[in-house]
Parts: C-alpha cells; sequence; structure tokens
C-alpha cells in the first residue's frame, strides 16, 4: 500500500508534499470539513479558510458569527462551532499546539474517534487505526467481513507503525479511485493477490449495508418579507439545528403545513405553493413560501434587513438559499 501510493497519491491542498511532516492545523480542519462533505467540495473552502484563518491562534481569536458564515454550506454546522471552540483551548491550554496523543485528542471540542485517530496517525506519525468509509469498504472486501463491528479490528491488525498517516491516507485514495463502491477496478488494485472478495468474485456483496430508518417528514413556512430591495432575515436560537446561523424567518416544523403561524411580523401574507424540498439526518423537510412586500418598518428584535442582491454574502445555510432562489427574486 504505501508503495501505491508513493506513486498513486492524490494532491490535496491539504496535504504536506511527500516526505515532509503535515502542519496539524490543515490535517484538522481538513478531516473535519471531510466528515460529511466531499473532496470536490473540499478543496475550494479549504483553501479559502487558511487564507483567512492560517493557525490556531488566527482562528481562536475570530469572530464566532463570522465562523459561522464562512461555513454556509458545508452542513452540520455544529463542526464550526466546535472548531472554533477547539482552537481557543488548545490556545490557552495547550500552548497552541495539539496534543499527541488519541485520547488526549478525544477530549477537545469536536474531536471524536475518527478525527483523533487521523490526527495522530497523519500529522503525529503514530500508529493509529483511521477508519472512515472507504476505508470500512476496502477492509470489508480484503476479509469479506460481514458484519460491521469486526471491521475495525480487522484494519488494526494492518497498521503500520511507521508512516501510519501514509498508509491511512492509501486506503482511503484506494478505497476513492480503485475500491469503489460500484465496479471496483480490481485489476489495477495492489491488494487483490489478498483479496477475499476478489477471489470468491462478490465484491459487491460488501460492506454489507445496515437497514435505514426511514425518515419521518415535516413540513413548514418560510417567510420572504420583502421591503425594497431588502428581504428580512433572523439569526436562529445558538442552540439546536442550524444553531446561530443567520436565516429566513419560519414557524415550526411540523407534520401538518403549518400555514402562517408564527409570521414574523403583521402583513398581507401571501401563501405560495412551490414546495421547497431539503433532507437533513433526521427528517425530511417540505417548505411551502410565504410572502409579502411590507412597508419601511424597523427589524423586530433580533432580525435585520438584508439587501437581496446580496443575499449570497449572508451566510445562510443551503436550505434557505434554495428557498431564497424559489422566490425568483435573485434572478
Ligand atoms: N477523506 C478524509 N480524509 C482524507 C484524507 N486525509 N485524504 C483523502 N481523503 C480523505
Ligand atoms: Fe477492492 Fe477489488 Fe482491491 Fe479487493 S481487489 S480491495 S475488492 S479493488
Amino acid at each position: 500500500m504505501l508503495d501505491w501510493y508513493d506513486t498513486h497519491r492524490r494532491t490535496l491542498s491539504w496535504r504536506a508534499p511527500a516526505g515532509e511532516s503535515a502542519d496539524p492545523y490543515r490535517v484538522w480542519l481538513s478531516e473535519v470539513m471531510l466528515q460529511q462533505t466531499n473532496v470536490a467540495t473540499v478543496g475550494p473552502r479549504f483553501a479559502a479558510w487558511v487564507a483567512r484563518w492560517p493557525d490556531f491562534a488566527s482562528l481562536a481569536r475570530a469572530d464566532e458569527a463570522e465562523i459561522m458564515a464562512a461555513w454556509a454550506g458545508l452542513g452540520y454546522y455544529a463542526r464550526a462551532r466546535n472548531l472554533v471552540a477547539c482552537a481557543r483551548v488548545v490556545v490557552a491550554e495547550h500552548d497552541g499546539a495539539f496534543p499527541r496523543t488519541e485520547a488526549a485528542l478525544r477530549a477537545l471540542p469536536g474531536i471524536g474517534d475518527y478525527t483523533a485517530a487521523a490526527i495522530a496517525a497523519i500529522a503525529v506519525d503514530a500508529p493509529a487505526t483511521v477508519v472512515d468509509a472507504n476505508v470500512e469498504r476496502v477492509v470489508a472486501r480484503l476479509f469479506r467481513i460481514a458484519d460491521k463491528a469486526d471491521i475495525r479490528p480487522a484494519a488494526a491488525t494492518l497498521t503500520p507503525t511507521a508512516r501510519a498517516g501514509d498508509f491511512a491516507q492509501a486506503m482511503m485514495d484506494l478505497g476513492a479511485a480503485i475500491c469503489t463502491p460500484r465496479n471496483p477496478k480490481c485489476l489495477l488494485c495492489p491488494l487483490r493477490a489478498s483479496c477475499a472478495a476478489y477471489a470468491a468474485g462478490d465484491q459487491a456483496r460488501y460492506p454489507v449495508k445496515a437497514a435505514k430508518a426511514a425518515k419521518p417528514t415535516r413540513h413548514g413556512t418560510i417567510f420572504w418579507a420583502r421591503n425594497g430591495g431588502d428581504v428580512l432575515l433572523v439569526r436562529r436560537p445558538p442552540k439546536g439545528l442550524l444553531g446561530g446561523m443567520r436565516a429566513l424567518p419560519t414557524g415550526p416544523w411540523s407534520a401538518d403545513p403549518p400555514g402562517l403561524a408564527d409570521a414574523p411580523l403583521r402583513a398581507d401574507w401571501r401563501l405560495g405553493n412551490a414546495l421547497v424540498e431539503h433532507v437533513f439526518t433526521h427528517f425530511r423537510l417540505k417548505l411551502v413560501l410565504a410572502s409579502a412586500t411590507v412597508a419601511r418598518h424597523a427589524a423586530p428584535h433580533g432580525a435585520e434587513w438584508w439587501p437581496i442582491e446580496s443575499l449570497g454574502d449572508a451566510g445562510l445555510p443551503t436550505v434557505f438559499a434554495k428557498a431564497a432562489g424559489a422566490t425568483g427574486e435573485l434572478d
């Protein structure tokens, strides 16, 4: 795998050049970004982020609202809040550098088993076993493992004592380019001679998928209050889904369409019938738009008037950006 990596490794902006040690800040940031967001999306977002906040010190000093806006569109916003919290702990309690063991890393905000192992392996060169979805797939096929719980221990038997970070990234790159979910390119695979699934010809059976819980559907209304060239935006409460993000006002998200319940201000609301759909981790959301034109009016408490022509700079989470697009007023 290490020989294969030396020839085939992907050039990714957060990776150190071959043979050079990696910057722990960049490793951490990229691994957090990559947890629920794909490599192609992360590339430019990572570059913009490190240009603005190049190290723990600058991130620890940053304004949390700006961080949240810079994260807009990447989803799972608790990750961004935890980035700031973690940078602040690293600066205040660890002299501005990560601790070097997996256990100490796990004690930091937002760092779970996966991220701790990835930082330990890639940035510290400790023999940590890193298991993400790509590695799971490769290992499940290699040993024909049906039970997900058996994958990590099997992966641990492969982790080398030296270059564990390169090994982990080699497994990730193999999973991304060769041992792909569908039609793996086994003839190009360096593991072919030892791969049990290849020998049995049943690569497609692995990894065995756990049955997915059905997602409930919720309904909501998004309020588009237009005031000349401005639209009303609110900031969501700090806790909970999309907490602390700038947003379009919405009423409750419930099992039945809530209509005009909880409108942000009194106006002649018109309820449209175009549906905006968005899928969150635990539910599917169907939204209708209510729109109104209101006269010059002080924004309600906690809300602000925002120029529609620069709505792209507001840092709206994807669900609200979609709803704004559905008004037809951004074109
Ligand atoms: N996905 C998550 N982390 C990665 C990494 N370090 N290299 C390639 N793909 C990844
Ligand atoms: Fe995956 Fe095929 Fe390689 Fe086995 S031989 S690890 S199934 S690409």
